[in-house]
This record gives C-alpha cells, structure tokens and sequence, in this order.
C-alpha cells in the first residue's frame, strides 16, 4: 500500500510523503469540535480526538488547525494533497483559486463512501450525498423549501429562517428544554448539558421539519439520538475511519450493525411521516419543510421541469433527513463551545448579556435583533471561526479533469476541499 501510495504521487499536486498510517481528521468530541490537527514528520494530517474538556485548550491551542494549513501552504504551494488513510484530498487554499476550480459544475459532485452510500444509493438519493443532475434538482427543491417558505394564502415569500413561526418555535423548544433540565436537575449542582443540548436542537430542527417535537424520554427520539450523537460516543474515532477502511468495519462490526439498523429504521421513519403530510396537506398553508418540499415537487410538476422526475417522495424524504444529519451535531457543537467559551471567559459572558438585555429585554427576539446585537453576533461569528465544527468541510468530487493556472491538474473523481 505504502508503495502504492508512493507511485500515485507523481500525479497530485504537491503533496507531504503520504504513509498508511494517517488518520482521517476526526472534527467531533464530546465537547465539540476540538479541530487540534497534527501534522506527522512525513506531514501528513492526523486527529487529536479529545474526549476530554481539559484537553480543549480554548485561545490557547498551540497546533490550531489554522496554522497547519497554513504551514502545508506555506511550503507546497496554494493547492496541494494530504492524505486521509489511503485517500488523496487536493486541497485549495487561495480564494482565487476556490473560485475559479468550484466555478460551475466543476466541483459539485461528492465522493463515494461507506457513509454516503447509506444515504444516497440505488433506492434513493438526498442532497448532501448525491451529486450530477440529481443532485441538482433535489438542490433547487430543498434549498427554496428552506429558504422560501411560502407563508399565506397569497404565495408572498419570505425566507423560512426569518419568519416569526421558527421564532416562536425556537423559543417553545428553549423553554422546553430549560424546563426538563430544571425539573431533572434541579438548581443547586453542576450537570452535563451534552445531552439537553442535543435535545434542544433535535426539537428546532424536528420541529421545523417534520412538525413534531419530543419529549426527552420518547423511545423514537433516543433511536435518532443514538445514529447522530451516542455512536460517535460509543467507538469513539474510530467511528469516522468506518469510511475509509472496511477491516475496522469488520472489527466494530457489532457497532456497525447496530449503526446500520438504527440509520434504516430512521430513514423509514422519516419517509413514512414525509409520506402521511399528503394526508392533510394543503397548498395553500405550509406547515413545516416536508410540506415546502412537496409543494416545491408539485409547482416542479406542474411546470414541466426537465428535473421533475428526480424529485420523488423517497428522495425528497431522504434530504429531509439529511437536514436532521447535517444540522443536529454542527449546530448542537457550535453551541457547546459558546456555552463553554462564555463559562470560561465570564467578561464576555457578561457583556452578551448587557447587550441583549439593552437591546431586547423581556419581548420576543425578532430576525432584526441581529443588526442591533452586534457583539453577539460577533461572538457566534468568531466561536465559528475559531471552533468550527467542519474546519476543512464536506470534500468535493471533481466531475472532470480541472487545470488551474500552472498547476498540475485536479483529475476527474479526485476528492477536493478548499480551506481559504
Ligand atoms: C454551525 C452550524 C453549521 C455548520 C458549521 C455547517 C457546515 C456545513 C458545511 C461545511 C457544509 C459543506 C458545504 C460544501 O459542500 O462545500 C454543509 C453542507 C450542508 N449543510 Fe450545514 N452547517 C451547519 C448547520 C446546518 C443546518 C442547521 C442545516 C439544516 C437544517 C444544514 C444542512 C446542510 C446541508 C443540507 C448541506 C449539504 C448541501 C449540499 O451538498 O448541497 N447545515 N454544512
């Protein structure tokens, strides 16, 4: 392997020694992203996995995945590999560059993986899997049902993000939550906010999606909890090497199947309750995103739209499920390290609360709250960027060979990502 690894780079931009040893960089810890990257001697990239709050050197780590970016960047070049296991990843790291190689369609297919193909295969397909014409129209579906949800009989739009109705439901599943950490708490000792979190954010996002929420103790919300937090817990880092070699698949076997069983099952789940919207559903009121979504189809539908027939109830059902995969741990991460950075550094915490004391008091926060919160919307922007739960993203897959400037080629199916 280690020979073939050697061989294969003759072809890839400029890239450390690869060795078989490398780890895939692992983003999640129990506390959230750590993002501590190391490079070996032969510069290749491994994870520090930390499942310890005291290893989470908060401003103070000394291996920031930043500067080991940067260090790769300063010494191969704005565009070089770095291997993941046995997989070459181009990485590209000017904003010149990113813009000119993502241009297009260039760059919006996915690699395959063990992961991916739960998600996206011959039976279905979802949004952040699949790629090509697919991925296109299930893209142009999910993204306006999101975005634009049509909110009254009069088909005005206004983006989903911004409507009183997610405020309102944000705020009920707050309170929810305060109030199950109260009642099973109590108010006078420390505790582990881990799990109320992931609870507070699986409620906003099955709420938004689905209508329903959960109370904490719901068997159906422990099923969904397992597949997005507790495996992870479970076999720890090795979890995210079940993509790239099947050997460990074979060791965690029993982790792997129950992972298995319980994604399946999800998946079921949420295409059959996708499936009862048709039930009640009615044009002219959306009442959550499967129903943006199965108007999005029947406007699709209706107009004759060449991408029409990718838009099926499976598929559709699927990308619902994605949201509930790709927004539950980065949100819930996110909001881990800003519970921990304002406990860590009570001048901040302090003044987060001077402002939203001043600028909203008792009423009800509105979308437009962001323009008058300015320190706090500097603080998210800054834990993001410093904690960032997804530092080096989702690889793209290059759908053709890419020449940039006098570089060596990106060649069709390799893996990319940019980090600028
Ligand atoms: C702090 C919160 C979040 C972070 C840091 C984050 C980060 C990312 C990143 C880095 C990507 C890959 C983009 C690419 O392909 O280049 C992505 C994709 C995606 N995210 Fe998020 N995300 C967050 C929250 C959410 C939420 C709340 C949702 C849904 C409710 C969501 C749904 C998705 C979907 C569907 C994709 C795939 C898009 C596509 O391939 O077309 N994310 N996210």
């Amino acid at each position: 392997m280690f020979l073939l690894m050697q061989e294969s780079v003759r072809d890839l931009t400029p890239t450390p020694t690869p060795a078989p040893h490398s780890i895939h960089c692992s983003p999640t810890t129990a506390l959230g992203s750590s993002s501590r990257v190391k490079t070996h001697s032969c510069g290749t990239i491994s994870s520090l996995i930390s499942h310890n709050t005291k290893h989470c050197c908060m401003f103070k780590s000394a291996e920031h995945w930043d500067d080991v970016f940067r260090g790769l960047s300063r010494k191969y070049g704005q565009v070089f590999t770095v291997w993941f296991a046995n997989t070459p990843l181009v990485v590209i790291t000017d904003i010149d560059i990113a813009r000119e190689a993502f241009h297009k369609r260039n760059l919006t297919g996915r690699p395959s993986s063990y992961f991916a193909k739960q998600l996206s295969n011959d039976n279905h397909r979802e949004v952040v899997f699949s790629d090509g014409h697919e991925w296109e129209a299930i893209r142009r579906t999910t993204q306006p049902a999101i975005q634009f949800s049509i909110v009254n009989t009069n088909r005005s739009k206004r983006k989903y993000s911004t409507l009183d109705k997610l405020i309102y439901l944000t705020v009920d599943c707050v309170d929810q939550t305060v109030k199950s950490m109260i009642d099973r708490e109590g108010l006078d000792k420390p505790f582990i906010v881990k799990d109320y979190i992931f609870y507070m954010f699986f409620n906003i996002i099955s709420a938004s999606i689905l209508g329903k929420s959960y109370t904490m103790d719901d068997p159906e919300l422990k099923r969904f909890k397992y597949v997005l937090m507790d495996v992870g817990h479970e076999v720890g880092a090795r979890f995210m090497l079940w993509d790239f070699s099947s050997f460990i698949r074979l060791l965690d076997r029993r982790s792997v199947q129950k992972q298995q069983q319980i994604l399946t099952e999800m998946s079921l789940m949420i295409r059959n309750k996708f499936k009862d919207h048709y039930a009640d559903y009615s044009d002219a009121i959306e009442r959550d995103i499967c129903d943006a979504l199965i108007t999005a189809k029947n406007e699709a539908l209706r107009e004759g739209k060449e991408w029409a027939p990718y838009l099926t109830d499976d598929n559709l059902a699927m990308s619902a499920m994605s949201l509930f995969l790709g927004g539950i741990s980065t949100s819930q991460n996110t909001f881990q390290w800003i519970v921990l950075l304002m406990c860590y550094y009570p001048e901040v915490q302090r003044k987060l609360r001077q402002e939203i004391e001043t600028q909203i008091g008792d009423r009800m926060p509105t979308h437009e709250d962001r323009n008058r919160c300015h320190y706090v919307m500097a603080f998210i922007a800054e834990t993001l960027r410093f904690r960032n739960i997804i530092p080096i993203g989702v690889p793209h897959r290059a759908l053709v060979d890419i020449q940039i400037v006098a570089l060596k080629p990106i060649n069709v199916n390799q893996s990319v990502f940019w980090y600028t």
